[in-house]
């Protein structure tokens, strides 16, 4: 089939929330689009789907796919790198693996960016998932400004070395580059300029994991991802999904993203 990389890396298809949708909402939301999914035959197999909704919807929506079997994953949006104790506001590795969370968003740019997340604290963050068996999805990316002062992959690069840097055992972990100038802008990155930082960052996930690990690692693009652009990405031997936020609340054109298959060769 034409953008499946046979017996590789299950593609993935991550809806980054951020925050919208209250468990409410998000209840309605799940199951309309495991309907939408079901109706177009998605091939979980395949293409994995999962959701990133806000703290306070993950309980409601792990009662919904649990209870209803369906086939979504979902996660949260960060963890604190604490296990427990005096940190107001923060939510534990342990609580998200009671809730069988199987994945979390480490490091996203808005995290570094507007809670002056340090590249320390994303590596505890990374490792204490790990720890914990919550797979960290981790998020790195070059702003407008590093782009033009060290080219393309320079700072990512830096930040994934970062970010495994406590965890070298570790056998399960998905990697998002996401370029902070391509986030809600509209102005996704070119299919090529994403794989050649995809292929940078597999190298770091080989030097720091091994090359088996690196080999089955899921490399996801992000940044104004769409229906119409998302086929191209996959098309790249290193891009193994897409990290989508803006277009992952509108059930039809994540539906869409998801089944991407669909579109190859248009
Ligand atoms: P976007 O966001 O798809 O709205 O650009 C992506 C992200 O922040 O993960």
């Amino acid at each position: 089939m034409a953008g499946v990389k046979p017996g590789e890396r299950v593609a993935f298809i991550a809806g980054n929330w951020k925050m919208n949708l209250d468990h409410l909402q998000a209840i309605a939301f799940v199951q309309k689009l495991a309907w939408t999914l079901s109706d177009a035959r998605h091939d979980y197999s395949a293409t994995e789907v999962a959701v990133f909704p806000p703290f306070t919807d993950i309980r409601s929506v792990q009662n919904l796919i649990t209870g209803d079997k369906l086939e979504l994953g979902f996660g949260a949006q960060d963890v604190s790198a604490h296990l427990s104790g005096a940190y107001t506001g923060e939510i534990s590795a342990l609580f998200l693996k009671a809730l069988g969370a199987p994945y979390v968003i480490v490091g996203h740019s808005e995290r570094r960016q507007y809670h002056h997340e340090s590249d320390e604290q994303i590596a505890e963050k990374v490792a204490v998932s790990i720890q914990n068996d919550v797979v960290p999805v981790i998020c790195v990316g070059e702003t407008a400004e590093d782009l033009e002062l060290y080219g393309p992959s320079a700072v990512p690069v830096a930040q994934l070395r970062a970010a495994l840097s406590l965890s070298e055992g570790a056998t399960n972990v998905v990697v998002a580059y996401e370029p902070v100038w391509a986030i809600g802008s509209g102005q996704a990155a070119t299919p090529e300029q994403a794989e050649q930082v995809a292929e940078q960052l597999r190298y770091v996930v080989a030097e720091v994991l091994g090359g088996e690990v690196a080999d089955a690692t899921r490399i996801l693009y992000g940044g104004s991802v769409k229906s119409t652009n998302i086929a191209g990405f996959l098309r790249q031997p290193n891009v193994d999904g897409a990290l989508v936020g803006g277009a992952s609340l509108d059930i039809a054109e994540f539906a869409s993203i998801a089944q991407f298959r669909k579109h190859v060769g248009t």
